[in-house]
């Protein structure tokens, strides 16, 4: 095949280069040239009209909204349920789906269980692995139990062949695993650069369009845990899910952080098992580690992120530290714990200026929404002051820079959850209190952090 030209595009200004070059000729700016394929001819996709566009294309009809019609999405449910929640009911035909996580914990597994359940109802599907060889693949079906599996699996890492495959086989699903393996010929630049992944993303999108093939990208993750290679990526494919979790630990979370086809922040919770990854459908206290006896330190919320509460403990651990204190969370927004630690001070005259500052989600889950501040806050004071909070208690609430404790959406539902495990002392915002009251848990309605640091003290 004839190589098309490529040249080398400024991010910044738009500026061009022939070859690649750490510095854009143009505007100045560094390591912001990025390849592309050049396939039109010079000057051809510029346009100038004088005259107006009219004389350049033909206008095209166009239709009222209301004209047009609203066909409901044709899906593929995969026969695991907690994949199918997190995708909205199932993979969508010509759907892109692009799914991210750290290095072993579980996507090429989960993958492979997906296939072989719609390969056995009878769905095509193809396996296009660039990491593992054939063999390799094969040893984990076999792991799995998947000993008859006909999934059909190719080993391939050229973009053309794969698509050339996908066009002739016609599979239900296709998976690629992973993107930053496929290469393309027609540009320079290694397997996994920006300008390849890219690229190669966008011609398997378009693919999936034309051929109304699914396919899933797989994605690898950079040390923050964000997904690797160009953001434009998340923009392109129809849903974007994220895998979380310790991979010490068993279990590991599914989640949706973006879905043209269902509800965001959907999760979907598994077990890694030596048959692979089970789904775990009463995930509610799975995340909360066993003490015999309260500890200092520590206290539990219930988070509401897709349709599920899930009870999820917060570990703070304070402790004095040097002339630039740390502050470190795991599985909690680092920017946030700054500005706890800053209310916490002015509102409730809690100082941890001299300490380092660790917290915690337990079990490796990530808690992304604000509901989370007054448990951070309680269990830092907890810590610092060395008394454990009571048994059986929980809190949940936003907390504003001014000291003011907002509601969390749907209080009603975490509260009923938390009753259910046995909790038996809650504190909570005061818009969240319930009408009811509900049996065999006691509610502290609290509108500022102050209020609840009282509470507690009277508590303990
Ligand atoms: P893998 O699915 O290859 O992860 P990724 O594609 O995200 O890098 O890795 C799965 C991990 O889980 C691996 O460390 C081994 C383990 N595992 C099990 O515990 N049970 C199993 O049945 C299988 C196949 C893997
Ligand atoms: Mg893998």
């Amino acid at each position: 095949m004839a190589k098309d030209k490529t040249t080398f595009t400024c991010t910044e200004c738009g500026g061009t280069s022939p070859r690649w070059l750490g510095k854009c000729p143009a505007c100045g700016a560094w390591n912001t040239l990025i390849e592309q394929v050049a396939n039109a001819g010079p000057g051809k996709n510029r346009l100038s009209a004088p005259q107006g566009y009219a004389g350049l294309a033909q206008a095209q009809a166009v239709m009222p909204l209301s004209a047009i019609e609203a066909s409901d999405v044709a899906r593929t449910a995969s026969g695991i349920d907690e994949l199918d929640r997190v995708l909205g009911g199932g993979m969508v035909e010509g759907g892109v789906v692009l799914i991210g996580g750290d290095p072993g914990i579980g996507k090429s597994t989960l993958l492979l269980q997906a296939l072989d359940a719609l390969q056995r109802v009878g769905m095509p599907t193809l396996y296009v692995t660039g990491e593992e060889s054939g063999a390799q693949v094969a040893l984990r079906s076999r792991r799995l139990g998947l000993d008859h599996s006909q999934v059909n699996v190719l080993a391939e890492i050229q973009l053309e062949k794969i698509l050339a495959t996908i066009e002739t086989m016609q599979p239900a699903v296709a998976v690629i695993d992973s993107i930053q393996t496929v290469y393309s010929d027609q540009l320079t630049s290694a397997p996994g650069s920006v300008a390849q992944v890219r690229e190669c993303a966008a011609h398997l999108t378009r693919c999936a369009k034309s051929s109304g093939v699914a396919i899933v990208l797989v994605g690898h993750v950079t040390k923050e845990g964000a997904l690797a290679g160009p953001r434009v990526l998340e923009h392109m494919v129809d849903t974007v899910l994220y895998f979380e979790g310790d991979t010490h630990s068993q279990f590991r979370l599914v989640r949706a952080i973006k879905n043209r086809f269902g509800a965001v922040n959907e999760i979907g919770v598994f077990a890694m098992t030596e048959k692979g990854l089970k789904g775990v459908s009463n995930p509610s206290a799975i995340f909360l580690s066993q003490h015999s006896e309260p500890v200092p330190g520590s206290c539990v919320m219930v988070t509401l992120e897709g349709t599920r509460p899930l009870l999820v403990e917060i570990q703070a651990l304070v402790d004095s530290g040097g002339p630039s204190p740390r502050r470190l969370s795991v599985g909690l927004d680092k920017d946030r714990l700054a500005m706890l630690l800053a209310v916490l001070h002015r509102h409730a005259g809690v100082a941890c200026m001299d300490q380092d500052v660790f917290v915690n989600a337990v079990g490796g889950v990530r808690i992304s929404e604000p509901a989370a501040d007054l448990a951070v806050m309680l269990s830092i004071t907890s810590s610092l002051r060395g008394k454990a909070l009571p048994r059986g208690f929980l809190a949940f609430g936003e907390v504003g820079l001014a000291g003011e404790v907002r509601p969390a959406p749907r209080g009603q539902e975490r509260l009923k959850e938390a009753a259910k495990l046995g909790f038996s002392v809650a504190v909570v915002p005061k818009a969240n209190a319930p009408k009811k009251p509900i049996e065999g848990l006691t509610i502290h309605a609290v509108e500022r952090v102050e209020e609840a640091m009282n509470v507690v003290r009277g508590l303990v």
